[in-house]
């Protein structure tokens, strides 16, 4: 930590982790659920515990990205954030409303609309967090007067992810219609937008750990934004199969959101290549394996099990399947769960006292059981989806049928969800045995910044 202020990014990353443990409870007890009896019924239904844990995962993922930013903001525009007390009200009231939210689920108050579940006066509560959180970005480089073409693709990205939630702010009388406009966030959001965050964390961390060359990273980093982009955008169209929309959308979303693994591949060959280059020489041996970790991982979930239902010829019997969870669970975890955790892992020895920079066993423990577990999670759905697509949708089973016969990979989800959940905790408690840093101290920067492009 070169920067006094840039320690509220500890707090941010404690708000993230605990608040991950507890996405992890509702997604076993939700696996337990599907193993029936359900004696949590009447006080927390199915529907419920599903919405708590995918809007943990985004308030936990959000508030990973806002600790991460405000540690890199500081440290590229080499200064002091403008107000270090408005950082920590910011979390506090994102906080309160990730609470909120969450009793609220269980108390009926919804919106009702996956992963936007958030009642209208909580959605106005996150839009004011936003602004806040711009405000003092902002601020701080204005104060600095310098800023990187790194820290610009993470703040274009967040500012563009806020923007994309105003589709969720608006009233729709038809359900199908409040459908179709809510991919423009969701879609927009992870296969746009949030790319431009994980890609400038990456080679934020990648010029660090690997010593390469910051021209070369913000050029790469360019090209791998702009692949997503181009792809993204009517990639969109990939979740038009049964939205009502005309046909001809059909073979665009197919045809474009294919494309979307092409840049995930640049960004996995370009992860492990600067890596490769210096050596693995970085001391920080953990936040190397989390880091590339995020790169193939995601190039696994999003492009390759993304890939293999973005068809309509496909999507027309996967689509809301566990086919679904299978993608959704490989890919969040791998692009957005795992470069938070790249960023912690990273930033934890500058922000702790006397944490060794060296990775320890503990932590190696964690990133091990983590990708297991995750990986042995991918299968189960997987399997379990396969045989769901089948029973159900081509061989014409009702619902509760086909799930009574695919029980069985929920005893193997609630198995290697415990081994993933181990991970975490392990994970969670190496972060928590070193006390918070109070004070600046100098740190081994790895691969300094060597000049300011974008300087203003
Ligand atoms: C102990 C670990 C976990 C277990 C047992 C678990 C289990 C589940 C279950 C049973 C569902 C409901 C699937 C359905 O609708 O039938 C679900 C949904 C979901 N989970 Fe998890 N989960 C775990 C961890 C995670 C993690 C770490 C992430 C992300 C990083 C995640 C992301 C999601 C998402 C995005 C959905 C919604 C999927 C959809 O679109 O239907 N989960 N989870
Ligand atoms: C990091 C990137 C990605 C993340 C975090 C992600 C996550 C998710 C999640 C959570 C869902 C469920 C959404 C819902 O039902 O509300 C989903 C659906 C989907 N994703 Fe992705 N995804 C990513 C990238 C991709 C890519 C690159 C492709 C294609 C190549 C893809 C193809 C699909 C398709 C076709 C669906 C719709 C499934 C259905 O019809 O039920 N995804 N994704
Ligand atoms: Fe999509």
């Amino acid at each position: 930590m070169r920067f006094r202020t840039q320690r509220v990014a500890y707090w941010y990353f404690a708000v993230a982790l605990s608040l991950f443990g507890l996405q992890l409870v509702m997604g076993l007890l939700m696996a337990a659920k599907y193993l029936g009896p359900d004696p949590l019924i009447d006080l927390l239904p199915f529907d419920v515990a599903k919405a708590m844990h995918t809007n943990l995962l985004i308030v936990w993922v959000l508030a990973g990205f806002m600790g991460g930013t405000y540690y890199v903001v500081a440290e590229e525009s080499r200064t002091e954030l403008y107000s270090e007390r408005l950082a920590y009200i910011q979390l506090v009231a994102w906080t309160l409303m990730g609470a909120t939210a969450i009793v609220g689920y269980m108390l009926g108050w919804t919106a009702g609309i996956k992963m936007l579940e958030q009642p209208y006066p909580l959605k106005l509560v996150i839009v004011a967090v936003m602004l806040l959180f711009f405000f003092n970005i902002f601020m701080t480089i204005r104060q600095a007067g310098r800023w990187t073409l790194t820290e610009g693709v993470l703040i274009a990205g967040l500012v563009l992810a806020a923007l994309l939630y105003l589709p969720a702010l608006l009233p729709y009388d038809n359900y199908t219609v409040e459908t179709f406009y809510r991919w423009w966030t969701i879609h927009l959001w992870v296969e746009g937008v949030w790319e431009m965050i994980q890609g400038s964390m990456l080679a934020f961390l990648l010029v660090r750990l690997s010593g390469a060359d910051r021209e070369v990273m913000e050029k790469w980093l360019y090209v791998i934004v702009g692949l997503v982009f181009m792809a993204g955008i009517l990639g969109t169209a990939h979740h038009y199969y049964w939205t009502g929309v005309p046909g001809y959308w059909l073979p665009i979303g197919g045809f474009f959101s294919a494309l979307e693994p092409v840049a995930l591949v640049g960004m996995a060959i370009y992860a492990y290549a600067a890596i490769r280059r210096s050596g693995a020489a970085h001391p920080n041996t953990l936040a190397v394996h989390w880091t590339i970790g995020s790169a193939v991982f995601t190039l696994f979930g999003a492009g390759l099990l993304g890939l293999a239902h973005t068809w309509p010829a496909i999507n027309k019997w996967t689509h809301g399947t566990l086919i679904t969870a299978m993608h959704g669970h490989a890919a969040f975890y791998g692009a957005y769960a795992m470069i938070v955790l790249a960023m912690i892992s990273y930033t934890r020895p500058y922000l702790t006292s006397n944490r060794p920079e060296r990775g320890q066993s503990l932590g190696y423990w964690a990133f091990w059981l983590q990708v297991a577990g995750m990986f042995g999670m991918t299968l189960s759905f997987a399997t379990a989806g396969i045989g769901q697509v089948y029973l159900e949708r081509v061989m014409g089973l009702g619902y509760l049928d086909t799930q009574l016969k695919i029980q069985i990979h929920f005893v193997m989800l609630v198995a290697t969800g415990s081994l993933f959940a181990v991970g975490v905790i392990l994970y969670i408690v190496d972060f928590f045995r070193f006390a918070p840093l109070r004070v600046a101290a100098p740190h081994d920067e790895g691969a300094a910044p060597r000049h300011a492009p974008g300087t203003v």
